[in-house]
C-alpha cells in the first residue's frame, strides 16, 4: 500500500495537469473563434457599408486588376500587352514572330496605372476622340495608327497588324476602361497637365543637379534604369530614361515640353498631380537635361509634320517653319517661338 501511495498521487497529479492545460487550450480556442466572429462580421458590415455608399466609386471598389479578371479573355490580353508589353511583344521574347518593341519599355511605363491615372497619358476616354486629326501625318488617324505611333517611336518598335490579336485586345481594353469607369471616367484627367514655361532656356547644370536628387533613386545615376531579377515580371523594375533601352528620338517624350508636363506631374513615382514635388522650372531642366542623352535614333524624321507649321515648338529636330536654331527649339526658351507663330500664323502654341 505504502508503495501505491506516490504512484497514485502521481496520476491524480498528472489528470489535474491534463486538465488544466486542456481548459486552457478550450478556453484559448474559443476566444480566438469569438474575436474571429467579431472579425468577419465587422469586415462585412464594413463592406456592406463601403459597396453601397453612393459616395464610393466603382473603381474604388474593385482594383483594375481585379475587375480585369472577370473580363473577357481579349481584354485580359489587352490589358496584359499594355501592362506587360515587354513580356509579350518585347525584343527578347522567344517567339521571334512576336517580337514588336525595340527596347524594354511598357506602355505603362508612361500611361501610367494601366492607363487610369490622371495627368498621366490615361488611355480612359481615349476611344472615344478616335479618329482624329494628327499633325504628325498631317491627317485623319485611327487609334490603331495612334498606337503605332507609340509603338514606332515611344516603344523604338515595328508597327502591329491592325488586324491582329494584339492590336484587337489593346482597343478592346482601351475601349473597355470607358465602361469600368462609367460615370466617374470624366473625373479623369487626359493627356497631360500643362506648366507654366520658364522664359528662358533649359539650364542643364541646374538639371542634373535635381536629377541626382530627385531621380537616381530609381532610375540610376546613368538613367539606364533597374533590371529585374524576377524573370516572371517586367524585365526592367525602374525602366531607362535613355541610352539604347529607351523611347527614340521621334516619341513624344523626347520634346522638353512633353517630358517636363509629365515629370512634374508624375515623378518621382507615386505621386500625382495633385501631390506634385517639383516646381515648373525643376521639371523644365530636369527634363532638358534627361533629353540631353543618347537614345535610339529614328529614319526619315524630317518627313513627320508635312504641314511645318504644325509642329510642336519642342519638337528636337526639323525641318521648322521658322528660322529658330534646332538648339532653341531643343532646350529654348519657348516664348519667342510662340510669339513668332503667333504673329506669323495666327497660331497659339503651347507645345
Ligand atoms: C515613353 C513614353 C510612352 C510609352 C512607353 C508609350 N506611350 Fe503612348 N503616348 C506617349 C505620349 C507622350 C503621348 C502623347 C500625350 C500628349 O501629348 O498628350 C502618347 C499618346 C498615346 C495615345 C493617345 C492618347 C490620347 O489621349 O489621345 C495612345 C492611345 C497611346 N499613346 C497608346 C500607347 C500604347 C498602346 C503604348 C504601348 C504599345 C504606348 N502608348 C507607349 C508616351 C508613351
Ligand atoms: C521611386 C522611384 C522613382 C523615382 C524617384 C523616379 N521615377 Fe521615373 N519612373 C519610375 C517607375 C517605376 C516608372 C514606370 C512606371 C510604371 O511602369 O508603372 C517611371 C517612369 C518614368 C518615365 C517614363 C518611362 C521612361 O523610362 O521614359 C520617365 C520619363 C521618368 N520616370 C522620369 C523620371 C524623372 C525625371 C525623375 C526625377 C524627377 C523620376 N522619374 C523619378 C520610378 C521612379
Amino acid at each position: 500500500m505504502s508503495d501505491n501511495q506516490p504512484h497514485f498521487k502521481e496520476v491524480l497529479g498528472q489528470i489535474s495537469r491534463l486538465i488544466a492545460v486542456t481548459t486552457t487550450v478550450l478556453l484559448l480556442v474559443i476566444v480566438l473563434i469569438f474575436v474571429g466572429i467579431l472579425a468577419t462580421d465587422h469586415v462585412q458590415e464594413w463592406d456592406n457599408l463601403y459597396l453601397n455608399s453612393p459616395e464610393v466609386t466603382l473603381s474604388q471598389k474593385l482594383t483594375l486588376e481585379n475587375a480585369v479578371e472577370y473580363q473577357s479573355d481579349e481584354i485580359k490580353y489587352g490589358y496584359e500587352l499594355i501592362t506587360n508589353t515587354d513580356q509579350l511583344i518585347g525584343m527578347s521574347v522567344d517567339d521571334s514572330s512576336m517580337r514588336y518593341t525595340g527596347n524594354v519599355l511598357r506602355c505603362s511605363s508612361c500611361h501610367l496605372q494601366g492607363g487610369t491615372q490622371s495627368y498621366g497619358i490615361a488611355l480612359v476616354g481615349v476611344t472615344g476622340r478616335f479618329p482624329q486629326f494628327r499633325g504628325r501625318e498631317n491627317k485623319e488617324g485611327t487609334l490603331s495608327e495612334r498606337i503605332n505611333g507609340c509603338m514606332t517611336r515611344s516603344m523604338n518598335g515595328i508597327p502591329l497588324p491592325e488586324d491582329g490579336d494584339e492590336m484587337k485586345a489593346m482597343l478592346s481594353y482601351i475601349s473597355w476602361l470607358d465602361d469600368f469607369f462609367g460615370e466617374d471616367a470624366s473625373s479623369i484627367s487626359p493627356g497631360l497637365k500643362p506648366i507654366e514655361l520658364p522664359n528662358r532656356a533649359v539650364d542643364l547644370v541646374r538639371g542634373e543637379t535635381l536629377f541626382n536628387k530627385q531621380c537616381t533613386v530609381c532610375h540610376q545615376s546613368n538613367g539606364l534604369g533597374v533590371a529585374s531579377s524576377d524573370n516572371s515580371a517586367a524585365s526592367y523594375i525602374y525602366p531607362p530614361l535613355w541610352g539604347e533601352l529607351s523611347y527614340n528620338n521621334g516619341a513624344g517624350m523626347h520634346r522638353v515640353i512633353t517630358a517636363a508636363q509629365f515629370i512634374k506631374f508624375n515623378m518621382p513615382f507615386g505621386i500625382t498631380h495633385e501631390s506634385a514635388v517639383l516646381s515648373d522650372e525643376d521639371a523644365y531642366d530636369v527634363a532638358g537635361y534627361m533629353n540631353s542623352h543618347e537614345r535610339p535614333q529614328r529614319a526619315n524624321l524630317d518627313l513627320d509634320f508635312p504641314d511645318r507649321k504644325r509642329k510642336p515648338m519642342s519638337t528636337p529636330y526639323g525641318p521648322y517653319a521658322d528660322d529658330f536654331s534646332i538648339e532653341q527649339h531643343k532646350y529654348g526658351p519657348y516664348l519667342p517661338i510662340a510669339e513668332y507663330y503667333k504673329q506669323a500664323y495666327q497660331m497659339t502654341k503651347k507645345k
